[in-house]
């Protein structure tokens, strides 16, 4: 689809009552996994869209264009609040902690296997990493704290398992500067995949540091400090892969053609036939906007932006299992640390003044949070909580956690390998009454609908044991 040949909706057809803007909530225990990943990105979308309209606007001397921008940013305002609203109220903080990691994995996964730069590529690969081992540390404090499985939210769409270790994660800052695309030579797709996750992990950094003291227990609080700060250097890693030579003007032009590329990605892919008709209503807005944005690069540039973004859009918003790139991905580079210059070393290679130790030693001095979650899991259930498709894989969780430390690590580093993750059938017995939730996460739609959770659990144990990490079959 060329978003330039499309009409679009009349920017004074865009604005909406209140009513129209907070649009009834999905249900979590029905909404499709990857539905719920396309709300939470299409979120960030949005708050990125508002942000950097005011960046912009607080930069230009042009009235008419900064009259624009408001009339425009009020759009933006109640897209976002239309799509952050679908979140239902009883969803818990750690469970839409989940959902986030879900969309990063995800989303990263799959633009870096769609990436035509190498390098944009590596950059990608490495932050996946760190996202799927958030998601293995939040897990643990689900369970803790609620008492719940992350496959209620992830539906065995994601593994869980540990990754480069989160107390690795932190940098001096500085080495989070990577080289950046070269706007003249960069495909448009290159230009969307950064826009597009430098925006999903800027939303998880906001969310982290909005809801991450909601909660009373120390350990909680934190686990979110910590993974929070993690989010800032994502969010200066995908940033710093875009061209700063790119004028405000083109940068606008390129956030409207992303966000056109976005929603028809959700468009295109969406199950829930009432949120698909937001998607396409929100596809049809960005239409206009791209072309009002166009225009003003056409005035005040005398620039075609088609040259920008090309006619063709990117699919950046497709969610499917990435389960086999993130497993070799994972094979291949849990050990790799950034260095000066935006390159990678693996861990034996690094230098002895390695900046990064200064910063760890400081920020890991009374114990890394994301160690205790995983110390607190096995004190708690006697192993820690990993969801793989792949059994043999599960086996190796302790022996992955602790091989791909850089070797300077926290005084409560996890030792001991020798603990196997528990299998799912003692999960059961021990969470009692709780294993339904666990097991049984996704509803049936026929068949057992009106059966007690008894029942339930009682067919289900007669079942043929479920795979961990897999949608039990009905
Ligand atoms: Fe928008
Ligand atoms: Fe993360
Ligand atoms: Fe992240
Ligand atoms: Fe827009």
């Amino acid at each position: 689809m060329n978003p330039f040949k499309e009409k679009g909706t009349p920017l004074e057809s865009q604005v909406r009552s209140w009513k129209e803007v907070a649009q009834t909530p999905f249900l979590k225990q029905e909404v499709d996994a990857f539905t719920r990943c396309r709300v939470i990105l299409m979120n960030g979308i949005e708050v990125e869209a508002g942000v950097f309209s005011h960046s912009f606007a607080r930069v230009s001397h042009d009235r008419d264009l900064k009259q624009t921008l408001a009339r425009l940013r009020l759009i933006e305002h109640q897209q976002q609040n239309t799509i952050n609203w679908l979140n239902p109220a009883d969803q818990s903080v750690l469970e839409t902690t989940i959902a986030f990691e879900q969309v990063a994995i995800e989303l990263t996964a799959y633009l870096a296997r769609h990436e035509p730069d190498p390098y944009v590529k590596m950059a990608f690969d490495f932050g996946l990493l760190e996202d799927f081992d958030h998601l293995y540390r939040y897990s643990q404090m689900l369970d803790l704290i609620h008492g719940k499985d992350p496959n209620e939210i992830l539906q065995g769409r994601t593994d869980v398992f540990p990754a480069r270790p989160t107390q690795d994660h932190h940098n001096d800052p500085a080495l989070r500067i990577l080289k950046n695309y070269d706007k003249a030579t960069a495909s448009p797709i290159t230009k969307a995949h950064a826009l597009t996750l430098m925006a999903g992990e800027q939303q998880t950094w906001n969310y982290y540091k909005n809801v991450g003291n909601t909660y009373g227990s120390p350990e909680v609080r934190q686990l979110y400090a910590e993974i929070s700060a993690v989010e800032e250097e994502h969010v200066s890693q995908y940033e710093s892969l875009i061209d700063p030579t790119e004028t405000m003007l083109e940068k606008w032009v390129m956030h409207e053609f992303n966000e056109c590329a976005n929603y028809y990605t959700c468009y295109m892919t969406e199950v829930d036939p009432r949120i698909k008709r937001i998607w396409e209503q929100f596809l049809s807005f960005e239409i206009e906007q791209l072309r009002i944005a166009a225009e003003h690069l056409k005035r005040l540039e005398n620039r075609d932006p088609q040259e920008l973004c090309g006619v063709d859009l990117p699919t950046p918003a497709t969610f499917e299992t990435n389960r086999e790139y993130v497993t070799q991905v994972l094979k291949e580079t849990a050990t790799l640390r950034l260095v000066d210059g935006g390159e990678w070393v693996h861990v034996p290679e690094l230098p002895n003044n390695w900046p990064s130790h200064r910063y760890q030693e400081a920020e890991n001095k009374d114990g890394a949070p994301s160690e205790a979650v995983v110390a607190m899991r096995i004190g708690a259930a006697g192993a820690e909580l990993v969801r793989t498709g792949d059994k043999a894989m599960a086996q190796e969780a302790g022996r992955v956690r602790e091989m791909t430390l850089d070797g300077s690590d926290a005084l409560n580093t996890v030792r001991g390998y020798d603990r196997l993750p528990t299998p799912i059938e003692e999960e059961v017995v021990r969470l009692g009454p709780l294993a339904m939730e666990v097991d049984d996460y996704h509803l049936p739609t026929n068949g057992a609908n009106g059966k007690s959770t008894n029942e339930r659990k009682v067919q289900a144990a007669a079942d043929a044991t479920p795979r961990p990490g897999t949608r039990p079959k009905k």
